[in-house]
């Protein structure tokens, strides 16, 4: 059962819906369900608005917290889609067993995700390159600082309309000193801490002069990882190249479309690990013709430098090259533009 409380009046007209910084403006009504002494209860959609909470909540303290990141998409015919959604909440639900919190029903996420973004569903921005970013999360609620896990839990919607979330292209810089991930840690996992965590050399890296970072693993830096918080696609003569998901490695729904993509265009398409040196190679020799980060809030940026440790490898931005067809060919499925062949649109039907 989910409990609707609508807001009185909507906050839609204060926005710029043609200027939208990323994540800053919040659709009306959010959704809740907490766990409690070993049980969902009812899903909530109220308006947004702040919550009050003690400072002993436990997710403060241990991060036990995971999140998803998600879209809803305006089509053509002026209805409202979400890409994938089931993807979005099976990994949910992979971040919260490695993290020690219940599973979110599939009733719960799924359901309360279609009616909340149905009830804010003129809030699913029509212009060109927007979107209905749409942020799943679990946190630990209890209140107590002991350093076990907590006993409740919260699962929450909020929903926020966005723009492009990287103006332009990416610089990175090859990491050679920190790690996001290690092995039999929670690299795979959406968990908070993931990103927290990356803040800092992220920060360095852009003291430097970069954008983002491309990750190394945790051993010895020898093997490219991700890029900032995507996935990374490396265009090497012809064949497209991606590091093998593992445990440090998002499995990332964007990345999962690319590669289905890119296979039924018959593209020579390979996950497999990628050391720093070969890429080094392939940029000095003009190998790489292509490279980019590819993620949900992002879908696919162009990286246009790499900075290795003593030099950096330009690499040029071709506004007719595979990065912007792929953006394309998913944009095209989101609006309705082309075919969904393989079903990866939820349509919301019967919207007002
Ligand atoms: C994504 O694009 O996949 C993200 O997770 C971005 C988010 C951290 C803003």
């Amino acid at each position: 059962m989910i409990d609707v409380q609508r807001k009185p009046a909507t906050s839609i007209d204060a926005v710029d819906f043609k200027d939208l910084p990323f994540g800053k403006v919040f659709s009306d009504h959010m959704l809740v369900c907490d766990y409690v002494d070993g049980q969902w209860g009812d899903v909530r959609i109220m308006p947004y608005e702040d919550v009050k909470f003690p400072l002993s909540l436990h997710a403060l303290h241990y991060g036990q917290a995971a999140f998803e990141g998600m879209k809803a998409y305006r089509m053509l015919d002026g209805g409202v889609g979400l890409f994938r959604p089931e993807m979005n909440f099976q990994r949910l639900n992979k971040s919260a067993r490695r993290l020690c919190m219940p599973e979110v029903p599939e009733e719960v996420f799924m359901k309360g995700l279609e009616e909340l973004v149905r009830i804010d569903s003129k809030w699913v921005p029509k212009e060109e390159g927007t979107s209905l970013y749409i942020r799943p999360f679990l946190f630990s609620s209890s209140s107590f600082i002991a350093a076990r896990p907590s006993e409740k839990y919260t699962f929450a919607i909020i929903t926020s309309p966005v723009g492009p979330y990287y103006s332009g292209t990416v610089k990175v810089r090859v990491e050679q000193e920190y790690t996001r991930s290690a092995a039999g840690g929670i690299g795979f996992t959406k968990a908070a801490g993931n990103y927290g965590g990356a803040f800092f050399p992220t920060r360095e890296a852009q003291n430097a002069g970069y954008t983002q970072i491309l990750w190394t693993d945790h051993r010895d830096h020898r093997f490219i990882e991700e890029s900032g918080t995507m996935n990374v696609m490396f265009r090497i003569g012809n064949t497209f190249r991606t590091p093998p998901l593992s445990d440090r490695i998002l499995a990332g729904i964007t990345r999962d479309s690319i590669l289905t993509l890119l296979r039924s265009w018959n593209e020579v398409v390979e996950e497999r690990p990628i050391t720093v040196d070969e890429l080094r190679y392939s940029a000095e020799h003009g190998y790489l013709q292509e490279a980019f980060g590819m993620g949900t809030a992002a879908v696919v940026s162009p990286i246009t430098t790499i900075g290795f440790k003593d030099k950096e490898y330009d690499l040029a931005y071709d506004e007719a090259g595979y990065g912007q067809r792929i953006k394309k060919a998913l944009g095209d499925i989101r609006s309705g533009a082309s075919p969904d062949r393989w079903g990866w649109m939820q349509v919301l039907e019967g919207l007002d």
